[in-house]
């Protein structure tokens, strides 16, 4: 039995000393130590020891055990020494490497030539009003001094909502001015930016949904130089102080008398200097920015008012298009295809 308790002894010790890990070592102390565990196996036999030499092997039993023990905790700090280390190296933060930084969006670039647009306008002193986009005859057309017959009426132009032909998308932001002229006294200085549609097929400088921005004024004395004025001034505001201007007579039902206002090319040499090939211009130096004009009487007496006591102008343009120029694109899909290699141009 001495044997024995020497032999478990020596094994116990070498089985520890091979040890990586807490669990190993644990394994090892339930096999020797454990209650059904190798040690007490050899215990169990000490009944059929003679009785004066039971207490000298008990003796030895206990120096086993303690050795045992002894070797367990020394190893045990050993390994939880090691574990920690091991954490310590493989866990390490490099608190110097870059944070994942999160992409931040921006304002779609259309947006951003409106809202540039719209300030210039806040700035002369003019509130921003918006509309309906679903609406209905009166307010697109008949109050706006439509003739009954007048081809823009046509289903070939109007995308109409319901049958009867009296609601329909706002085919223009004409309409808000007899929304905000019928809630309200002058004077008004409004600028409207908003969406209108028309039946037109998608290419590269239409589509059947677009921006507008609507603006007028109505005062006492209005009169086609506060127009030309104040147009100019916005004019030079967005595309250049030394941008050149020119007012062309043209024709809308709702003012009278009524422009189209162009600038000089922002492409080639403009209109001191056109290049006959230039593909912006198509070589006559000037680009149609804005539909203009007094309101016609007719519109004001529509909303209420006395066209001898108040008169006022009105313009309209394009948004699609001044961004078009603005950034030097050719293709107004570009704006509505949301390719993020696109839009992120502009950030
Ligand atoms: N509503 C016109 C259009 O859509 C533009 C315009 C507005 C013209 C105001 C004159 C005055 O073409």
């Amino acid at each position: 039995m001495r044997a024995e308790l020497a032999e478990l002894r020596q094994a116990a010790l070498t089985e520890i000393a091979a040890t990586r890990t807490p669990g190993e070592l644990d394994a090892v102390r339930v096999r020797y130590l454990g209650r059904k565990g190798s040690l007490n196996a050899i215990l169990r036999g000490l009944g059929q020891l003679a009785a004066d030499e039971r207490p000298a092997v008990g003796a030895l039993a206990n120096d086993v055990k303690e050795a045992i023990v002894a070797a367990l905790d020394t190893k045990g700090a050993e390994v939880a020494g090691d574990e920690l280390r091991r954490a310590l190296a493989e866990e390490r933060i490099d608190v110097t490497l870059p944070g994942r930084t999160r992409p931040r969006g921006h304002v779609h670039p259309l947006r951003q030539i409106e809202d540039e647009i719209v300030d210039i306008f806040v700035r002369m002193g003019f509130r921003v009003a918006e509309g309906p986009e679903i609406d209905d005859d009166y307010h697109n057309f008949g109050a706006l001094n439509f003739e009954p017959d007048h081809p823009a009426r046509d289903m070939q132009d109007t995308i109409f909502v319901a049958a009867g032909n009296d609601t329909l998308l706002r085919t223009h932001m004409s309409p808000v001015q007899i929304h905000v002229m019928s809630a309200s006294k002058p004077p008004l200085r409004v600028i409207a930016p908003g969406t209108v549609y028309r039946r037109d097929e998608l290419d590269t400088t239409h589509s059947p949904m677009f921006q507008q921005i609507e603006g007028f004024m109505v005062d006492e004395r209005v009169t086609l130089a506060d127009l030309k004025g104040v147009l100019i001034h916005f004019l030079r505001r967005l595309f250049g102080p030394q941008t050149g201007v020119r007012f062309r007579p043209s024709f809308f039902p709702f003012t009278e008398p009524s422009a189209e206002v162009d600038i000089a090319c922002t492409s080639c040499g403009g209109s001191a200097n056109p290049d006959p090939a230039c593909r912006v211009c198509h070589g006559s130096g000037w680009l149609e920015i804005l539909g203009a004009g007094m309101i016609h009487p007719n519109v004001l007496r529509a909303v209420g008012y006395d066209p001898q006591a108040v008169q006022g102008f009105a313009f309209g343009m394009g948004t699609e298009r001044i961004a078009l120029l603005r950034y030097g694109i050719d293709d107004l899909r570009l704006f509505y295809d949301n390719d993020l290699r696109f839009l992120t141009q502009f950030a």
